[in-house]
């Protein structure tokens, strides 16, 4: 066994070691999870989590608003980058995964963050995110995760290797390979924008943005299959069935930390504090049409989403004195607001 496989480190190391692990079929993802499941790793530990997981010096990184458009699958240079583009998120998911479970090892009971905090690292210890300044503070009442959490997401961080490795191999069977085209680090940056909170990272991370790939996963999988590329259709049916249950882990864990956290048990409570996390959160409002099967089998029937819904107002309808406008704009469900705070300032409450 190489010196890279050591079973002498905990979870939250092994976590730790794959994210500072640059080459996605480097990680060892495979080999902890089986490890962990086996019972050979017997402490969870308290290593703390890189603000960013490193990345091959050979990818090219842009912002998310100048990505490759893929094009809607009509040829074999846009299914490329389709694939391109979904092995990109996995990458990313892997580690987000992994980040919550080294971040997120432990809770401190009836804390609430408050947005507006001046100085995070000073607060850091009346959040669930015990990192300060690059080592980890620890609270006298915070309380470890249950084994249960590990599980879901050493489970979680297998299943995104095995889409990576799946979606790597296609692309060199059709030619290409990962990393000819640049990447963007979207899901990352939603993580350091819930890197505060363990309930935020559950709304943000897994119930929006894993619940958005559930809306539009069957319309690209219909691509494939028009093509006649059964061996991509097929892939993506499976992975889809696996992102399902990644959708219903965040959303199983956001209703447990809003129980045992913040004590809020009542169901439509907890549906009321994801949307005032939304709200907060993630910029805009969540796109229809929704794949209303898949998120109910997740766990996310409609009162958890369609509030949040962004709809096309005629400008005309918008009574905003612009004179003879043309065309629509993107708008949140009107008076669907109903915990009035200013989105980005949120000094009105706090929200965990
Ligand atoms: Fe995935
Ligand atoms: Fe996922």
């Amino acid at each position: 066994m190489s010196e890279t496989r050591e079973t002498n480190l905990s979870l939250t190391e092994w976590a730790v070691r794959i994210m500072n692990t640059a080459d996605a079929n480097k990680k060892l993802t495979h080999h902890f999870a089986d490890i962990w499941q086996t019972g050979q790793i017997s402490t969870v530990g308290t290593a703390f989590p890189p603000d960013r997981p490193v990345r091959s010096d050979s990818l090219e990184v842009i912002a998310p608003g100048k990505a490759v458009k893929v094009g809607k699958g009509g040829t074999l240079q846009s299914r490329v980058a389709i694939l391109h583009a979904l092995a990109n998120v996995e990458q990313w998911a892997i580690d987000t995964a992994l980040d919550n479970m080294a971040r997120f090892r432990a809770y401190v009971p009836n804390r609430c963050v408050h947005e507006d905090d001046p100085e995070p690292g000073a607060a850091a210890v009346e959040r669930n995110d015990p990192g300060v300044a690059g080592g980890r503070a620890t609270h006298a009442e915070e309380i470890e995760m249950p084994k249960a959490f590990f599980d879901d997401f050493v489970r979680m961080a297998a299943e995104e290797a095995k889409h990576f490795k799946w979606l790597n191999r296609r692309l060199e069977d059709l030619g290409s390979y990962y990393g000819f085209l640049p990447i963007h680090s979207g899901i990352w940056d939603s993580a350091s924008e819930t890197s505060h909170s363990a309930l935020c990272r559950m709304a943000i991370v897994h119930m929006v943005h894993e619940a958005r790939g559930l809306d539009v996963n069957p319309s690209t999988i219909g691509k494939f299959s028009a093509s006649g590329d059964a061996q991509s259709t097929s892939m993506l049916e499976l992975i889809h069935a696996d992102e399902v249950s990644h959708v219903a882990t965040g959303r199983r864990w956001f209703a447990w930390l809003c129980d045992r956290q913040l004590g809020i048990a009542d169901p439509a409570a907890q549906e009321e504090r994801f949307h005032a996390l939304v709200r907060r959160h993630f910029r805009g409002g969540l796109k229809p049409p929704f794949n209303e099967e898949a998120r109910r089998e997740a766990g996310m029937e409609k009162g958890w989403y369609e509030p949040l819904a962004e709809v096309y107002v005629p400008k005309k309808e918008r009574g905003d004195g612009e004179a003879g406008g043309v065309g629509m704009e993107k708008r949140r469900v009107p008076g669907k607001r109903r915990d009035g705070r200013r989105k980005g300032k949120g000094n009105e409450g706090e929200v965990l």
